[in-house]
């Protein structure tokens, strides 16, 4: 097939928004089209045209100058300028540490946050200081209008999003993956445990191996055509199940600039998870220094960063370990979540959750929102500003009241927020939603 490149101007919005240094540059991107061969040889490098100019508007240098949000900040002076949302409870794989083996029962359409809805959400966590917002599930490729929902969240760069990253077992990404970058991806976190493709059935319950490093491949042939796309590969290391699979894992570092990372198996409602299955940091570090006694610790690329990075000395890529069940990272915690029906979760183990959906919904009979919804009431308090009709107004002070309910109740979630999370014997015996409800 020829390769066919076509340079790509990204949405007017996202241009205005001020750019971060890894998306100072028009994207070159192949065509979808192209995508359906990954096996083409990566296109022509063109280099960037020079950065525009950063020089942060008036607008911009008002908005950086403010303090942080109160609502957003908790009682330990952690910022949460973090936001993940999980946008479907639906999955296509079956993860043996995910999913409980009888699966789970779907919650009914109507709980399901709405596209507007979380639109509508996010709008309202970047316009505090959100600068990151990540797109996870279930498996966030499956919603059907994720690309439509993405241009919107990657209209906020105008308010100050600046990364916009997608969580994703990466077997249906190859096909909307140029349409994404397009929108602003600029992370991506794709799943995958094992390189072996018989084993890869085992772990996840499903056929789907070669889809997912068509996905891996696809990825790091755009950001050879300059897409500067942020990609980890997460791998929950399983002893016994993959935990084989550590040093193959590491090899893929040698010569690709990706990075690893490697996840300790993390207790949640129905995962039959026990300790002896967990591999701890300690013994995977044990694991490749055997093989790689160079192996090293690097800097790590930010203070609230998860992840502890290290490498193998000529090894173009990195290797990263989340190690939430020996050694929290809560003191830098700067995340929040919402589940996909609309509860803020401030903490992964925390049970405690409060419903931002149906506050959201209160005033229009507990119905889901949808656009025209939004843009009635948007109207209502347009008019209501201009004194045209204060009885309209959707309550007694109309929207603005409801905005700052919410954001007083969203304040008071964060302020309960614990210094760190319960250790691994209560964990274990916690009662929590399994991972696939909260957001992996
Ligand atoms: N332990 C650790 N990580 C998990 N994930 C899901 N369940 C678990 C678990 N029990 C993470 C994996 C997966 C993402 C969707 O969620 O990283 O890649
Ligand atoms: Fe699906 Fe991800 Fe859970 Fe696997 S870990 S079942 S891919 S949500």
């Amino acid at each position: 097939m020829a390769t066919n490149t076509v340079s790509r101007t990204l949405p007017r919005a996202l241009k205005r928004a001020r750019w971060t240094a890894s998306t100072q540059q028009t994207r070159r991107v192949a065509t979808a089209a192209a995508a359906v061969d990954y096996h083409d040889p990566a296109p022509a490098y063109i280099p960037p045209p020079p950065p525009p100019t950063n020089t942060p508007s008036r607008a911009e240098t008002i908005r950086d100058a403010k303090p942080f949000s109160a609502f957003l900040t908790d009682t330990h002076a952690r910022q949460h300028d973090y936001l993940r949302i999980s946008l479907t409870e639906k999955c296509n794989l079956r993860c043996l540490y995910c999913m409980p083996e009888e699966g789970i029962a779907l919650s009914p359409p109507i709980t399901q946050l709405t596209t507007p809805e979380i639109i509508y959400i996010s709008q309202l966590f970047v316009n505090q200081g959100v600068t990151k917002i990540r797109l996870t599930g279930g498996e966030p490729t499956v919603r059907k209008d994720i690309l439509e929902l993405m241009r919107r969240i990657g209209d906020l760069r105008s308010a100050g999003l600046k990364e916009l990253a997608l969580t994703t077992n990466g077997i249906s990404l190859w096909r909307k993956l140029d349409s994404m970058v397009e929108a602003g991806l600029t992370g991506l976190n794709i799943s995958l445990d094992t390189l072996d493709p018989f084993q890869f059935t085992l772990l996840t319950r499903r056929q789907g191996f070669d889809a997912v490093m068509k996905s891996i491949n696809r990825v790091q042939e755009m950001n050879r055509a300059g897409a500067n796309i942020k990609l980890k590969i997460n791998c929950v290391m399983m002893r016994g199940l993959n935990s084989e699979q550590l040093l193959p894992f590491v090899e893929m570092t040698r010569e690709q600039d990706i990075e690893v990372r490697f996840i300790e198996y993390m207790p949640f409602g129905g995962n039959k998870w026990s300790e002896n299955k967990m591999l701890p940091y300690e013994e995977m570090l044990a694991m490749i220094k055997a093989i790689h006694p160079e192996f090293h610790r690097v800097p790590d690329r930010t203070k609230s960063e998860t992840s502890k990075t290290w490498q193998v000395p000529g090894f173009v890529g990195r290797v990263g370990f989340i190690t939430s069940m020996t050694e929290d990272f809560c003191g830098t915690c700067n995340r929040l979540r919402i589940t996909s029906d609309g509860n803020l979760k401030v903490c992964l183990h925390g049970e405690t959750e409060v419903s931002l959906r149906d506050l959201i919904r209160k005033d229009h009979g507990g119905e889901p929102m949808d656009d025209v919804a939004f843009d009635a009431i948007r109207q209502i308090e347009l008019d209501r500003r201009k004194g045209m009709n204060g009885e309209l107004s959707g309550g007694e002070e109309g929207w603005m009241s409801k905005e700052r309910q919410l954001l007083e109740f969203i304040g008071a979630a964060v302020k309960r927020k614990k210094e760190r999370h319960a250790g691994m014997g209560e964990l274990e015996n916690m009662r929590n939603r399994p991972m696939i409800l909260i957001g992996g």
